[in-house]
């Protein structure tokens, strides 16, 4: 975990992985953590269903989308982050060039990979969205229908399914 004087600078942390991979649950766990131990930290989190929900609502799961997407979220991310908030972000980006545009919007930022298998989230299917993907009624998802490009070299790798909550909150 970096030192609360580096956190104090400002730093966009993006959680990309799958749909069901644990992201949100990661970043908010991570939240509560870091505001136990440090109360004065400035922390936001920029959900992907939240997002989509508000600022996003316009947009498809389609390539273009998704870029527009992350674009959006990783411009928000800079702006917040420079002014010294700890930005955590649980959005899929599947896409490196997305996630490598949009670590340019921010002064530091880190790639955290929330690794879990196809197999897994499948298996997990917390919001009923694979069994839907895998009968054809949710086109483009993420891993059936639609790609998701791992991370080369994150910064962070987490694996869901071989670790436990507080290790990757650890992390
Ligand atoms: S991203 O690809 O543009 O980065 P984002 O993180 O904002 O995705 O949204 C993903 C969330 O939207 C998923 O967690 C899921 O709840 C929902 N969703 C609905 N349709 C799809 C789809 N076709 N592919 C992936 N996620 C989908």
């Amino acid at each position: 975990m970096q030192s609360n004087t580096k956190l104090k600078q400002g730093l966009t942390c993006w959680f990309t992985g799958l749909s069901g991979s644990g992201k949100s649950t990661v970043a908010s766990a991570v939240a509560k953590e870091l505001k136990e131990k440090y109360p004065d930290l400035k922390i936001e989190i920029l959900d992907g269903d939240e997002i989509r929900e508000n600022l996003c609502k316009d947009l498809s799961f389609s390539k273009e989308d998704r870029m527009t997407n992350i674009q959006r979220i990783a411009f928000l991310a800079g702006k917040i982050s420079k002014h010294g908030v700890l930005v955590l972000v649980p959005v899929i980006a599947p896409y490196k060039e997305a996630r490598d545009k949009a670590r340019m919007l921010s002064e530091n930022f880190c790639e955290v990979y929330v690794k879990a298998s196809i197999e897994e989230v499948t298996k997990r299917d917390v919001k009923g969205l694979y069994k839907k993907a895998l009968a054809g009624e949710i086109k483009n998802f993420t891993g059936i229908s639609d790609p998701y490009e791992e991370p080369e070299n994150p910064e962070l790798l987490i694996n869901t399914e071989k670790e436990d909550l507080s290790a990757s909150v650890e992390k």
